[in-house]
């Protein structure tokens, strides 16, 4: 995909990953909408993206919240017009605790990083299935590939976005629209900062970006990166539960310190 003069849709562009998918994509002459709960980020975030000569548009919102993500999206697409490029990122990373159980993150796990992929989906699809173009991009997690123990929510929300792209990509193939699913590994981020364990082959969030943005340039279907976390993710999937729980001791469960915010897995 060209990116110059298309316009990208990046949901969760206020922090980390999504704000510096969004530059990337302005410095490659993109014109951005830039979706979150946040206005004050996202206004900060679109006069960077102006001064590097394309047009912005921002979109406050929360995308649990089904009409109000569609309002949004609306309001960009009037704005800057049909979006070409949607990368759904917005995320949130919880632990899964079970004594007690804290059903409600889990339960708001599920609603932002799937439905919330799903609804902003919803939103472009209707103009890209009009003009047979279009490119459809989700950020998952390798932390999809296995359900880890502490991290039962988190990776089965991301499951879940997978499973669901996969079944859009072979579904809109003879549509003219792309579907990439990305999964990175640890990437220093506000979600990720707060841990207290070393996070193996750590990628500051400019490189995941770069990274990020090569990949959709080749219509990757599916982006696992960095290659050694994706080989120790699904090496796991090999392993007895009794190795996983000794392997993951200080990553994931009670024994793990986290602070508050933190979430375990990447
Ligand atoms: N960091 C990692 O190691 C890592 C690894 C694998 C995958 N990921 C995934 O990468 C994506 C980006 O995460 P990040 O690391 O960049 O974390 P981050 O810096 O915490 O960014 C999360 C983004 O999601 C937005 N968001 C959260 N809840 C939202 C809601 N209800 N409605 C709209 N936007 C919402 C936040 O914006 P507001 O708070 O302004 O709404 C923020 O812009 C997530 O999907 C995450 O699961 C991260």
């Amino acid at each position: 995909m060209v990116f110059a003069d298309r316009i990208a849709l990046v949901t969760g562009a206020s922090s980390g990953i999504g704000w510096e998918l969004a530059l990337e994509l302005a410095r490659r002459k993109c014109h951005v909408a830039l979706l979150a709960r946040r206005k004050e980020k996202l206004d900060e975030l679109a006069l960077q993206c102006h001064a590097l000569g394309v047009r912005t548009a921002v979109a406050p919102c929360d995308v649990t919240d089904r009409q109000a993500t569609l309002a949004a999206i609306r309001s960009v697409q009037e704005a800057l017009g049909p979006i070409d490029l949607l990368i759904a990122n917005s995320g949130v990373g919880l632990p899964t605790n079970v004594d007690p159980m804290n059903w409600d993150e889990v339960d708001r796990m599920i609603r932002v990083n799937y439905l919330g992929v799903v609804y902003a989906i919803e939103g472009v699809l209707p103009e890209m299935l009009k003009r047979s173009s279009g490119h459809l991009a989700a950020v998952s997690s390798l932390a999809s590939y296995k359900g880890m123990p502490g991290e039962s929510g988190y990776c089965s929300s991301k499951a879940a976005v997978n499973v669901f792209m996969e079944g859009l990509r072979i579904q809109l193939r003879s549509r003219g629209i792309y579907v990439t699913t990305i999964c990175p590994g640890f990437i220093l981020t506000p979600m990720t900062e707060a841990h207290d364990f070393t996070m193996p082959f750590l990628l500051k969030p400019p490189e995941a970006a770069r990274r990020i943005i090569r990949a959709l340039e080749r219509r990757k279907k599916v982006f696992n990166f960095p290659w050694p976390t994706t080989f120790l993710m699904k090496l796991l999937n090999w392993l007895p539960d009794w190795i996983v729980a000794k392997a993951l001791k200080n990553y994931t469960g009670d024994n793990m310190p986290l602070k508050e915010g933190g979430h375990r897995g990447p």
